[in-house]
């Protein structure tokens, strides 16, 4: 089967590596990078790192307001699936990359490819659920990757096409936490002992946009007794600037405030951390699957697993509830098997080979 597979922000580069690599051994594919991330370290870093191949093409569509970058992601697309004639085009998660490929294929009958299919957060204020839920509806198959994810697709009678075949994230931390162990330690470049510290990221608009919101959770950093390693996705990074919140930072030597990082290191970050605070989808599944406590900065979750077996807890960013958390949240029950067993990839290979 020709694929044409669109990918654009960090998540997906991670959920593609493992995918493309048992894909091509199947199927062919044109791969294609919207441009919608594009620091080094947002992208090239991950292409490198997780040997993922080179894309056929970089739309080099960068950032904008959400019409703006889907529009034009849109219109470059239309053209591409146009010349390429794939027989299917595959999409994962939840980005405007996301619903850019999935909405420009429907409309040109081309059949969609959904990874990462059926997840909800019920919270309709979040871009993600409006490009997740329309991306279900006019997908042709969809990958669930929890039991939840299909639950929810099948109670809104998407039924056609649906597959439980485990969550591509988990290969991928898999497959990637063994290299991150031959990986030169960043905690030795960061002059840190593990279980010394506590990791955060924090990218969701409704925390970093905001000057009450994003300086509540930054209060909460300066105020725990903790060392605070902060990798800063760009999006948080220019509105701790905006809201004067980097001189705070500065002033207090327990945060380390550093440039994203690659995967591996991010690797190897998580596991050594005593805890994780994260607004980041990918960041609460990777603290369940290595066995680290964490506090969900955001209302509501997509991954309510983690919640149920006690290992996630939600603090929104309310400053003491942070605190409290940070302080004592500390998980007592076991962790079951949510995301499959590693081997999601193939089984999406496989159910693409099915069809042809
Ligand atoms: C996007 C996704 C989000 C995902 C996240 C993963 C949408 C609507 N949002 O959010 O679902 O969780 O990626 O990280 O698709 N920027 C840079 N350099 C870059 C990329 C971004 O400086 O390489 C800055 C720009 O100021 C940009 C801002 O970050 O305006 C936001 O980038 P954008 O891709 O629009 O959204 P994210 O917040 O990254
Ligand atoms: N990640 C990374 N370096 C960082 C921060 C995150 O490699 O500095 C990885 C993280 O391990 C996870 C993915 O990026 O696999 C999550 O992406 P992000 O938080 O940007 O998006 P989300 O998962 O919320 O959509």
């Amino acid at each position: 089967m020709n694929i044409l597979t669109i990918i654009g922000a960090r998540p997906q580069f991670i959920k593609a590596a493992p995918v493309s690599r048992i894909l091509r051994t199947h199927h062919k594919e044109y791969l294609v990078h919207t441009g919608q991330h594009y620091d080094e370290n947002m992208s090239r870093l991950f292409f490198e790192e997780l040997d993922i191949p080179e894309p056929d093409v970089n739309l080099g569509i960068g950032s904008g307001l959400h019409a703006e970058q889907t529009g034009k992601m849109m219109i470059a697309l239309e053209k591409l699936i146009l010349a390429q004639k794939p027989d299917c085009v595959m999409v994962y998660g939840d980005t405007n990359s996301t619903i850019a490929g999935s909405l420009t294929a429907s409309k040109l009958n081309v059949p969609v490819a959904h990874v990462e299919a059926g997840l909800r957060s019920f919270n309709m204020s979040m871009p993600e659920e409006i490009n997740r839920i329309l991306t279900d509806k006019i997908s042709n198959l969809l990958f669930c990757p929890t039991v939840t994810a299909f639950e929810h697709l099948h109670r809104e009678g998407i039924v056609k096409g649906v597959h439980l075949t485990g969550d591509v994230m988990y290969d991928a931390a898999l497959y990637f936490a063994e290299k991150a162990e031959h990986k030169e330690s960043v905690l030795n470049k960061l002059d840190l002992e593990p279980k010394s510290y506590l990791l955060a990221t924090c990218h969701r608009p409704q925390n970093t946009d905001f000057r009450e919101t994003l300086s509540a959770i930054i209060a909460a950093f300066i105020e725990s007794d903790e060392t605070i390693v902060f990798p800063a996705h760009p999006r948080a990074k220019s509105f701790m600037n905006k809201y004067g919140l980097l001189e705070k930072i500065a002033a207090t030597f327990k945060i380390k405030l550093i440039e994203p990082v690659g995967y591996l290191e991010m690797i190897q970050l998580e596991r050594n951390a005593k805890k994780i605070l994260t607004d980041s989808g990918g960041v609460q599944k990777e603290a369940y699957f290595y066995q680290v406590p964490c506090i969900t900065m955001r209302p509501e979750t997509e991954w309510v697993e983690t919640i149920r077996d006690g290992w996630n807890v939600l603090v929104g960013s309310d400053k003491e509830k942070i605190l409290q958390a940070i302080a004592g949240f500390s998980p007592d029950h076991k962790q079951a098997s949510h995301y499959g067993d590693g081997k999601s990839s193939e089984k999406i290979a496989q159910i693409l080979g099915r069809v042809e």
